[in-house]
């Protein structure tokens, strides 16, 4: 049996826990390794993980954050626990402080065990922002450390593999993708609330009225909330779900392009003339298509490969 502890910490109160935790697993027989979050690739050799990250203005480290994120898939397959260190008083010794900001929500997501709060530390070094001090009960640290090493124990070693983590091109493709998707969501919601406001005086956005000769409209009103509602509606949810990792985001998102370029191609038929920005747009549509629908591919191959396989590039 072998678990990791990984750690986000700046200033090194938070590594001290990591090792303390350590401590007390390894006291219990259990093997462990104790890193900082943004030095693990991948988990296939761990049983079990502990995550703890330092507490800074209500945000928990960036590289646990990270950790919680990048390794999402595999956390779900193992039993996680997490931890916060912050508090510069005794509160953490006084009550449960439970996590901060979304980390419930992520907590929730990857089915972790259980959430501990333990004081912070503030060095000399660091006296200028803070008075010094050091609120971490590394007694406390230990003694959980022995609590997760048998609980480990009763679960015993992972006998599945684990499934493929997201590979970096995957997170790249869809980071492109969640950008283009809030770029023409974010413009289109401006356009089409500027066409909406102003029907007859579409001017504003340098569009004369003579450019509905030849279309069904008379003014800017129903192009106006085609644009907000359908365009912009639509690509900003998809890059909301992108950005949050939601569910099929990558098919919200290739769904999202394919009404831009229908969008695009029904204005151009209709005004029978090809503008920059039509060409720019295409440009964007095309673009999230691709990256979204790359986002997805390269998590069905990751799906299908064998565990262990090694994955070109990462
Ligand atoms: C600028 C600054 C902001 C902080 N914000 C918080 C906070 O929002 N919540 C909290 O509980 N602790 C906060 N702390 C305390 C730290 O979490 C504490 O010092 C912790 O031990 C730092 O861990 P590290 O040494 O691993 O970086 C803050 C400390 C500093 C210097």
């Amino acid at each position: 049996m072998r678990v990791l502890v990984a750690y986000g910490s700046k200033k090194g109160g938070t590594k001290g826990l990591a090792e303390a935790i350590g401590e007390g697993i390894e006291e219990s027989g259990v093997t462990v390794d104790v890193m900082p979050a943004d030095r693990i690739d991948g988990l296939d050799q761990w049983d079990a993980v502990v995550v703890g990250g330092a507490l800074y203005a209500w945000m928990w480290h960036r590289d646990a954050r990270r950790f919680l994120k990048h390794h999402r898939r595999q956390l779900r397959e193992m039993p996680v626990w997490v931890f916060s260190s912050g508090p510069l008083d005794e509160s953490a010794e006084e009550r449960e402080i439970p996590p901060v900001g979304r980390l419930g929500s992520w907590m929730n997501k990857i089915e972790a065990k259980a959430h501990r709060t333990f004081g912070g530390r503030i060095t000399a070094e660091q006296r200028n922002e803070l008075p010094e001090g050091d609120w971490r009960n590394m007694d406390d640290a230990r003694q959980w450390g022995r609590e997760i090493a048998k609980a480990v124990r009763e679960v015993g070693p992972r006998t599945e593999p684990l499934p493929e983590q997201e590979s970096r091109r995957e997170r790249r493709l869809r980071n492109v993708a969640a950008a283009l998707c809030m770029f023409t969501g974010l413009t289109a919601l401006f356009g089409g609330g500027a066409l909406i406001l102003s029907p007859t005086g579409g001017a504003s956005l340098g569009l004369p009225m003579s450019l509905l000769e030849g279309t069904p409209f008379n003014t800017y009103l129903i192009p106006g909330f085609l644009l907000f509602f359908v365009v912009g509606v639509s690509n900003l949810f998809a890059g909301v779900r992108l950005i949050r990792r939601l569910t099929s985001a990558d098919m919200y998102a290739v769904a999202a392009g394919g009404i831009l370029a229908i969008w695009l191609v029904t204005q151009m038929v209709m005004l029978n003339t090809v503008a920059f920005l039509h060409v720019l747009y295409m440009v964007v549509a095309v673009a999230t298509m691709g990256t979204a629908f790359g986002a997805w591919w390269q998590r069905h191959r990751g799906e299908e490969r064998q565990p262990g396989e090694l994955v070109q590039g990462e």
